[in-house]
């Protein structure tokens, strides 16, 4: 038994969740395994700090102190063996919105950003939103693994003139922690076809088993971006704090100067307390965590290959993001979303918001006590194995 207690149901219904109590035109009673929000306490101790905080009373202007610094610099040293230097760090209220401010800062309206879909959807509608081209080198799925297709990327990059890069890395949906290898490979592409490099790495936390996280910052010296924030691995992304690492100083200011034109200056106070805390206090909460998950997605692989016939689990080396496959059950997208939504009760993430290549596939939220997964997997087996 670890100090944690991931078992523990917590009623999330009423208490302003995007998860629980947003439903978008699905039944009332639905169940939410989507958005990667998870659905654990956070460390009593994280509690504690942010109480203290509120007792003080005073919820003026913040700014992080250098200590904030010197935590986020032990983190990334102590878990991961960088040295980063943080005066190249600039801290806002999310990764998207850093994304976003860093599309302005490295292209033009009009310019072609690439990408590589099935992909966190955010990437390409920020892209159209800010009014460039989005275009995808769509991930290949070689026995149920998936892997970047190089010709088709550097190709795309030529054919399109294509500026910037946007990765994610470990990836979400397919659960990819890209390897030293198939970093080096896609970086030289950029490299040589001057492409600015933006690396989000907000789901670097979780991974899994054998693999290992490689940040960007072991093989870029210039010209790359990386976005990330503790807020997916302790989920206080309500507390609003996400970290941006800029290698060269003329983009630092260019990106200064986007936050300036869309009148962004501090930060939450407590999403500076919160984060500060957990760089210093999260490591133990952290690995207990991950034990659980990984647990919790053996619990899906077994039922899967016990019980389904048809349906595929891509076996993740990191995120607590399923990617569940479902093309053998010829049923059209509408058709499976509707399946589903209606007759399992399930809110999972719809394949195709991914991208195209995302068809036929659904994304499951397994973060959560292992008795609400079971249920999860209960209707959905009930449902495809049973009632279909
Ligand atoms: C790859 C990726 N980037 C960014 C985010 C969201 O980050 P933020 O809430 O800081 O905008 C998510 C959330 O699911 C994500 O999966």
């Amino acid at each position: 038994m670890g100090n944690y207690n991931f078992d523990l149901e917590i009623n999330r219904y009423n208490t302003n969740s995007l998860k629980y109590d947003i439903k978008r035109g699905r039944p009332d009673n639905i169940l939410p395994f989507w958005v990667a929000d998870y659905d654990f306490k956070c460390p009593d101790f994280l509690i504690g700090k942010l109480i203290e905080k509120s007792k003080h009373g005073i919820f003026g202007y913040s700014e992080p102190l250098d200590s904030y610094f010197v935590s986020l610099k032990n983190w990334y040293k102590r878990r991961y063996d960088i040295d980063i230097d943080t005066s190249k760090i600039k801290l806002t209220n999310g990764v998207v919105f850093s994304i976003c401010q860093l599309i302005k800062s490295v292209t033009n309206e009009l310019d072609s950003i690439i990408i590589n879909e099935p992909v966190y959807y955010p990437f390409k509608s920020s892209i159209i939103a800010n009014n460039r081209k989005a275009i995808s080198s769509d991930l290949i799925k070689i026995n149920d693994k998936y892997y970047f297709d190089y010709n088709d990327f550097e190709k795309k990059i030529i054919d399109n003139n294509v500026k910037a890069y946007i990765l994610c890395n470990p990836h979400n949906p397919v659960g990819r922690a890209w390897t030293e290898d198939e970093l080096i490979k896609i970086f030289d592409i950029c490299n040589k076809h001057n492409v600015f490099i933006i690396s989000d790495e907000i789901h670097a936390d979780f991974v899994y088993e054998n693999n290992k996280f490689n940040s960007a910052h072991k093989f870029l010296k210039k010209n790359f971006a990386i976005c990330s924030a503790l807020t997916k691995t302790f989920n206080i992304p309500g507390l609003q704090i996400a970290h941006t690492y800029i290698s060269d100083d003329l983009i630092y200011k260019r990106f200064e100067k986007e936050l300036d034109k869309v009148g962004y200056s501090q930060l939450s106070i407590f999403g500076l307390v919160a984060s500060e805390e957990l760089f210093n206090n999260g490591d133990e909460y952290l690995e207990e965590l991950k034990k659980y998950l990984w647990n919790n997605i053996l619990f899906v692989k077994e039922y899967i290959e016990t019980k389904f016939k048809k349906l595929k689990l891509i076996i993740p080396d990191a995120t607590y993001l399923l990617w569940l496959d479902f093309s053998n059950y010829g049923y059209t997208d509408k058709e499976l979303k509707d399946i589903i939504t209606y007759k399992c009760n399930l809110w999972l993430d719809d394949g195709l918001i991914f991208g195209k290549s995302g068809s036929k596939h659904q994304r499951i939220n397994i973060a959560c006590p292992r008795k609400k997964l079971k249920e999860a997997l209960d209707n959905l087996y009930n449902v495809f194995e049973l009632a279909l």
